[in-house]
């Protein structure tokens, strides 16, 4: 990625311009580090906002890159100390966006794997399959567990998926704080940003 541009920050679908560009939208609960993914994927340190405190991102914040394709980064959801009426806002927000955005290409979903499935991204998953959202999976921090675990955790998340569908869309194991997994995420999003 040699060029990154600020599309800007906006407050609903509505508002977001129109482009002729595929957008790739990173989802997850507040925390589990869509920003950080953002920072870490594009190699620019501070690109998007990240912090230790949930809930940090709280508009659609657009990045073009190389004039080929836009990284969407969007408020989490699923962060209890969040007001019901600011929850609410959000999940409009990355509701409207996911339901009506023509370009979107495809949804990283990202999971925390360091807990147990959430119920949160399970309702978040299932409810683009019913909107036919197409998504794949990036698990976030996986430094911070040893590689038995991981292999152990992905089990886990894949059995409750496959509880409610009967194939699963392509996993990624990332860290943002290692800098690993990123080639293979970014080799998936080159192949059909091009295709
Ligand atoms: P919201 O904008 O609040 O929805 O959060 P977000 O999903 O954008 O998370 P963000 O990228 O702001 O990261 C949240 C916290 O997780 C920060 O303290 C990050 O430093 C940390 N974090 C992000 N990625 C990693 C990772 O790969 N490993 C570890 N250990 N921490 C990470
Ligand atoms: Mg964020």
């Amino acid at each position: 990625m040699k060029n990154i541009r600020f599309l800007g920050s906006f407050p609903s679908e509505n508002a977001c311009p129109a482009t002729n560009l595929p957008e790739v939208a990173f989802v997850g609960r507040s925390n589990v580090g869509k920003s950080s993914l953002i920072n870490y994927l594009t190699g620019r340190k501070n690109l998007a906002k990240t912090s230790g405190t949930p809930g940090k991102t709280q508009m659609i914040n657009m990045f073009e890159v190389d004039n080929t394709w836009i990284l969407v980064d969007l408020p989490g959801y699923g962060y209890a100390r969040t007001s019901k009426k600011a929850r609410e806002r959000f999940e409009k927000m990355i509701n409207d966006y996911l339901r009506n955005r023509q370009n979107l290409l495809v949804v990283l979903q990202l999971i925390d794997l360091r807990i147990p499935p959430q119920e949160s991204d399970i309702e978040r998953i299932n409810w683009m399959g019913e909107h036919a959202v197409p998504f794949c999976i990036v698990f976030t921090k996986t430094e911070k567990i040893t590689p038995d675990h991981l292999e152990k955790r992905v089990g886990v998340f894949r059995d409750t998926m496959l509880e409610y569908w009967s194939s699963l869309p392509p996993t990624f194991a990332t860290s943002s704080t290692a800098k690993t997994g990123g080639e293979n995420l970014l080799a998936y999003l080159e192949e059909i940003i091009n295709n």
